[in-house]
């Protein structure tokens, strides 16, 4: 095991902020050079990246790369894909990347998780298949129409962001076979407005919940078992109307799981990064195996270019030292995410626990408390929404918020005029970026108040206001179409973003303690309480 340097203590990282204290030329300076969006252009597995609206120049690319391989990034990923225990406060193995299967007869992580994983896929994948073929039934003997998941965290966040994201899909657009519901909530008006339309007889819960006592999924599932004998279904038969997703399978089934639906998810999948999983398994009920399959293809394509592009060419490796550059030289506190697809209206909130329960900490490995800083906060939203709602903030606030726009090349169709609605979300991301480079300063304000045929004093008085500071780095994701494929590729792109960063900071990504004391002090007032 390399004796651990602090990333402040590395030459690279001395030779960043060397850089940053010079400062590079502006953004508007920058793009003028036509050679520039060649030189930033990244692609892999079905996603192109354009990074030329990001604040750096060749000198500062040059010692990003000499700070990854300093903070030896790419020899910790080939240990994470040999199954060795990187979570090393937790003692595990990280081998979400295992799910997604590999073509090696020898895959580094050993054949024997190979076996169990395509062993599980196949089990959890058939029974999506038995359901959307009719063939489950409930205890009046009709076809089981509704599947409601409850789980919370990464018990959710991943599947429903994944089957929102690809609804469009005729697999589910057209025919849905099964509704799918998702109630993370334990409010109890979640769980009763999403039961309220549906039909006892004819829906299934999936409880999701690696270690079956979250007490939010085990309240909602308590609920849902009475929801079910309350509408006439007999105890013998709740069996039918059940199916688990956990790592305690024992524990499931105590609670009258029935073993052919308790599927399992192992201790080496966190749970953010577990939608490769049998945690996969209500987005594989709504969109089928074959399209769940592909973005498992997709993801595998995205880890063989992570392991095997030249770190210049490295796409994850690339957005994970512009976020550093962002975070700790250009001292950016959050980071936007603005996908330009309604259909990806739930990513957001799966990136903030994905990088923010994984970067959110503030201890190294070695247990000595960081001086650099870690996770930025992650927010985001919709950006045709976002440039009507906060984008203000963005474009003339007292602080630099670097974004990433997220921009589908193909709508979907549905529509007469589709290709004037997709014509004009695509505008409207690409109009931000240049805008957010380039901003306005004041002489260009003053001309255009000016022109507008403001008078000289009210121009002048104006300017101030309207004038903008530009020089705001953005990252451009660019996908052909929301495909499974793609969609794989993508959430496999900030996995390892989200990996190369907390290797560079020196910290654990993959456990989360910071979520024990809550539980603690909850369990607390609730035995003080009586
Ligand atoms: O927030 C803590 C956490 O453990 C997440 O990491 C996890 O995804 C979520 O709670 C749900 O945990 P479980 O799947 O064990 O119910």
């Amino acid at each position: 095991m390399t004796r651990f340097i602090r990333p402040e203590h590395l030459p690279a990282w001395h030779q960043l902020h060397e850089l940053a204290q010079q400062g590079q030329a502006p953004l508007r300076e920058l793009l003028e050079d036509k050679q520039r969006h060649a030189k930033l252009q990244f692609n892999a597995a079905g996603l192109s990246l354009d990074a030329s609206h990001q604040r750096v120049d060749a000198d500062v690319m040059q010692a990003l790369h000499g700070l990854a391989q300093e903070s030896g990034v790419m020899a910790h990923a080939q240990a994470m894909f040999r199954g060795e225990a990187i979570n090393s406060t937790e003692q595990r193995a990280v081998l979400h990347v295992a799910l997604r299967g590999s073509e090696q007869a020898e895959p580094p992580w050993g054949q024997e998780i190979s076996t169990a994983v395509s062993t599980e896929l196949n089990r959890y994948c058939s029974f999506a298949e038995q359901l959307r073929g009719g063939d489950c039934k409930g205890f009046g003997a009709e076809r089981i129409t509704d599947v409601v998941n409850l789980g919370i965290g990464g018990s959710d966040l991943g599947p429903r962001m994944a089957t929102e994201a690809l609804s469009h899909l005729d697999a589910v657009w057209t025919q849905p076979l099964v509704r799918l519901h998702y109630v993370s909530n334990v409010d109890a008006w979640s769980l009763a407005t999403t039961l309220a339309p549906l039909q006892a007889s004819r829906t299934l819960f999936v409880v999701q919940s690696k270690s079956f006592t979250t007490q939010e999924t085990m309240t909602l599932f308590a609920s849902a078992r009475r929801w079910l004998l309350d509408a006439g279904c007999p105890q013998a038969d709740l069996h039918l109307h059940l199916a688990a997703v956990t790592a305690k399978p024992a524990l499931a089934q105590s609670q009258g799981i029935s073993s052919e639906r308790c599927f399992r998810v192992w201790d080496w999948v966190g749970g953010r990064y577990s939608v490769w999983s049998a945690i996969g398994l209500p987005l594989t009920v709504a969109i089928g195996r074959e399209a769940y399959l592909q973005m498992l293809q997709g993801a595998h394509a995205m880890d063989k270019h992570f392991l095997q592009a030249p770190a210049a060419d490295n796409m994850p490796l690339t957005l994970a030292l512009l976020g550093v550059w962002n975070r700790n030289f250009l001292g950016a506190s959050t980071h936007h995410v603005a996908p330009y697809h309604s259909a990806l209206g739930k990513l957001v909130a799966f990136l903030q626990q994905q990088d923010m329960e994984s970067n959110g900490k503030r201890v190294h490995t070695d247990g000595s408390d960081c001086k650099v800083a870690t996770a930025p906060v992650l927010w985001g939203g919709l950006g045709n929404d976002g440039q009507h709602a906060y984008f203000q903030l963005i474009h003339q606030g007292s602080q630099t918020v670097p974004v990433d726009f997220i921009g589908v090349r193909h709508g979907h169709a549905g529509l007469p005029l589709a290709a004037e609605h997709q014509r004009v979300v695509l505008l409207h991301m690409q109009a931000q970026a240049k805008a957010l480079a380039l901003g306005r300063p004041p002489e260009e304000t003053l001309a255009a108040l000016l022109a507008e045929g403001l008078s000289l004093s009210e121009a002048k008085r104006l300017t101030p206001h309207r004038s903008f500071p530009g020089n705001i780095p953005s990252s451009t994701l660019w996908m052909d179409s929301l495909t499974p494929y793609n969609l794989g590729a993508l959430i496999a792109l900030y996995e390892h973003k989200v990996f190369c960063q907390a290797a560079i900071w020196g910290i654990n990504a993959f456990d989360q303690w910071g979520v024990e004391l809550g539980k603690a002090m909850a369990l607390e007032i609730e035995s003080r309480a009586g």
